[in-house]
């Protein structure tokens, strides 16, 4: 390599270190700019479950996906089994929350109230009424549980925000 050669090198690896300094700055800038206040108030959806009945599903949009909200039937095994791990406690009621997308590639499974489980038309993935993918179907984990608060004395549940109930939960992931 001849000395202008070596400098020209350099010269290009130093230009090209600025250029990328240059962009991490304006991406640090865009975030002090961006109204993250206004966006972060934009993530809660507040849910009223009271009217829910035994056994009875009810789906919201929080941060445009499909959530679904289950009272839990009281012959339901699943309940009790995954008490404390995916399901909790309003009263005497146990409830479950997910993210109703499939696991597998995305699609929306729908519930079966009869058989307590979700379908996924898609390509015949199941999960239970807890959420967790069932053995020898496609999808490979358990739906996702989101942040969520128990709030007004148990009548209404905040999406977007961890509380108790949600933080006591080994299995939320
Ligand atoms: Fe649900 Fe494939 S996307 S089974």
């Amino acid at each position: 390599m001849s000395d202008n050669q070596r400098r020209d090198f350099i010269g290009m690896a130093l230009g090209g270190g600025a250029a990328v300094g240059a962009v991490a700055s304006l991406i640090a800038m865009k975030k002090t700019w961006d109204p993250l206040p206004s966006v972060v108030s934009a993530g809660f959806t507040t849910v009223d479950i009271s009217s829910l009945k035994d056994g009875e599903l009810m789906t919201v949009e929080w941060r445009k996906k499909p959530v679904y909200i289950l009272k839990m039937a009281k012959d339901d095994a699943d309940a009790e089994k995954y008490l404390g791990k995916r399901n909790f406690k309003i009263g005497d009621s146990i409830y479950t929350v997910g993210v109703q997308v499939c696991t597998h590639l995305g699609c929306i499974p729908g519930y079966d109230g009869e058989k307590r489980e979700f379908v996924c038309a898609c390509h015949g993935g199941k999960f239970n009424s807890s959420g967790v993918n069932e053995p020898g179907t496609p999808p490979p984990i358990p739906m996702t549980i989101p942040p969520f608060k128990v709030i007004d004395g148990g009548k209404k549940l905040l999406l977007g925000e961890a509380g108790e109930e949600y933080n006591q939960l080994s299995e939320k992931e």
